[in-house]
């Protein structure tokens, strides 16, 4: 049992290298002045993503884990915490770009210091279970794992939040800037064949099973009773959504919801995020993290906000699976170039229970006024994505690769 407990402790350690080299391998193309700009309260600069992520070890881990443990600079807990309300006061959201100190040296400075006290931590651990007072060894070391390897996960989540926030800050950027020329991802095909899968009535489990990592909110696991449906096996195209352009979709309030119309005529929507020109002439092109490019028709259509999404289902006469037809179906289609809108609202599974502590603040408080997408997109890293994870967004936001699949 030791040699098997070491022998995980040695694979979290070589996990958390992995992730944290990551992040940094992320920030290689910058300059220095990429580091800094906010356009959107929605969107972090990369210098507060790779501050956070770093935040969130020494606070929930190293002050909490390490005796003695000193902060690297007792101003940065206010300075990159996010929305945690039981941790204290903070940066307002809509600031973090404001800050052009500390400077992006002295945040990799940061990221030093932790790393080191997280690797002590990490190789005395995997050395032998410790034990504190008032705590056994055991419980200590499997609430430590638990937090470490949330850590890498929240880590892995700012990794695609670093993508998505420097495609959507850089596209506004009237130079269209160049991240790296050889990325955009988002223009390969789905290679499905357009066909249609029969998922039959029945009741099916739904939500996290096993020993495997998950957010708390995909669990408990618990059974939903579903009706006969039928999914597409590929994703809806961008040259299928020029058809829903053409057809006059962003001008027929009949296809929207009426907070959907009331979105689209104050923010003047015409096409997916990042679209530009039109077909008539020269095509659409659009924004990639390698500069504006030519529209591909074959590739699946990205950056929509569920509004659109459920627009489009409208106009083709069909709808969005919900969260648990998605899951349920999973296994029999190809997933995880986009984040794919459901039909469901984010709510609490039933038996759901938040963490004690701060980390229950994670998921559970979030669990209003924002739908559930599942699948994973070109952006998320390698090994974060399952079937039952559950991503949550605001209606209106489309800086996330997001797209959709049609259910009948
Ligand atoms: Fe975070």
């Amino acid at each position: 049992m030791q040699a098997t407990a070491t022998g995980e402790k040695r694979g979290l350690l070589e996990y958390f290298g992995r992730v944290r080299a990551h992040t940094e391998e992320l920030c290689k193309p910058l300059e220095i002045e990429d580091y800094i700009p906010q356009p959107t309260v929605d969107v972090s600069p990369p210098k507060w993503n790779i501050a956070h992520t770093t935040w969130f070890f020494e606070e929930m881990i190293l002050k909490k884990f390490v005796e003695g443990y000193c902060e690297f600079d007792p101003q940065f807990g206010f300075l990159f915490n996010s929305y945690y309300n039981s941790i204290g006061q903070r940066t307002a959201r809509d600031h973090r770009g404001d800050l052009s100190r500390p400077t992006v040296k002295r945040v990799f400075e940061y990221r030093r210091h932790v790393d080191e006290h997280m690797l002590k931590l990490l190789g005395a651990e995997a050395r032998g279970p410790s034990s504190e007072v008032g705590r056994g060894p055991e419980t200590r070391n499997s609430e430590l794992e638990t937090l470490i390897v949330l850590g890498l996960n929240h880590e892995q989540q700012h990794q695609e939040l670093f993508l998505t926030d420097l495609k959507y800050t850089f596209a506004k950027n009237p130079v269209h800037p160049v991240y790296r020329s050889d990325f955009y991802p988002e223009e390969r095909s789905d290679d499905s064949l357009d066909g249609w899968t029969t998922i039959p009535s029945g009741v099916y489990e739904i939500g996290h099973a096993g020993d495997g990592f998950c957010f708390d909110n995909e669990l408990a696991r618990h059974q939903v009773l579903l009706n006969e449906f039928e999914v597409s096996d590929r994703l809806v195209t961008n040259g299928e959504w020029i058809k829903f352009i053409d057809a006059g979709g962003y001008r027929d309030s009949l296809l929207w919801h009426s907070e959907g119309w009331d979105w689209v005529q104050r923010e003047s929507v015409t096409a997916p995020l990042y679209w530009q020109g039109s077909d008539e002439n020269n095509g659409y092109k659009h924004y990639t993290l390698a500069g504006l490019r030519d529209l591909p028709l074959d590739a699946p259509v990205c950056h929509i906000s569920w509004y659109e999404a459920s627009a489009f289902a409208e106009w083709k006469g069909m709808r969005l699976p919900t969260e648990f037809e998605w899951e349920a179906a999973s296994a029999k289609f190809a997933w995880g170039s986009r984040w794919e809108w459901t039909g469901s609202a984010y709510l609490p599974y039933p038996g759901f229970r938040k963490p004690a502590g701060a980390v229950g603040e994670y998921n559970g408080k979030f669990m209003i006024n924002q739908m559930v997408l599942h699948g994973a997109s070109v952006a998320t890293p390698e090994g974060h994505s399952r079937p039952t994870y559950r991503n949550f967004f605001h209606p209106h936001l489309r800086w996330q690769f997001t797209g959709l699949r049609l259910c009948r």
